[in-house]
């Protein structure tokens, strides 16, 4: 999958709503993560800096090349450990029960199956 159109507008002008409030939404979302977590189709990283440092590793799947690129620069930044890896919502890289959480965010509507992703995401978690 390569979208370099949307990687490019996502940088230059996604960015702009974090100043608008998403930075607050995604700090919200992020509070109660910890442990071993998976972020599905995390785009060019904007959730990245506001992981807790409760988390101990995570594993942040995008299957955009550019995106992928633009979110291993932020993961550097990242006051977490993260992995940057390759992958569809409907083909992760992690075993069944292997996560304490799965954290999508902007994900759903980009994919073909929502409900299918998000079974997917649930399987991986152990609670
Ligand atoms: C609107 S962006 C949201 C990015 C990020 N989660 C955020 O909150 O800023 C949607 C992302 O989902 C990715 N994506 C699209 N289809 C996907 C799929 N089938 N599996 C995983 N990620 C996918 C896109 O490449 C893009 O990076």
């Amino acid at each position: 999958m390569e979208n370099r159109l949307c990687a490019w507008w996502f940088a230059r002008y996604g960015a702009r709503n974090e100043a608008r409030g998403n930075a607050q939404l995604r700090t919200e979302l992020l509070a109660g993560a910890a442990g071993r977590v998976l972020e599905v189709g995390v785009g060019t990283g904007l959730n990245l800096a506001h992981y807790p440092a409760t988390v101990e590793q995570l594993i942040a799947a995008e299957p955009e090349p550019t995106m992928r690129q633009n979110a291993a620069e932020a993961a550097a930044r990242a006051p977490v450990p993260v992995r940057i890896v390759a992958a569809f919502a409907d083909a992760l890289p992690v075993g069944d029960g292997s996560q304490d959480a799965v954290v999508v965010s902007g994900l759903l509507c980009s994919v073909p199956d929502p409900a299918a992703a998000l079974a997917d995401s649930r399987a991986r978690q152990n609670t």
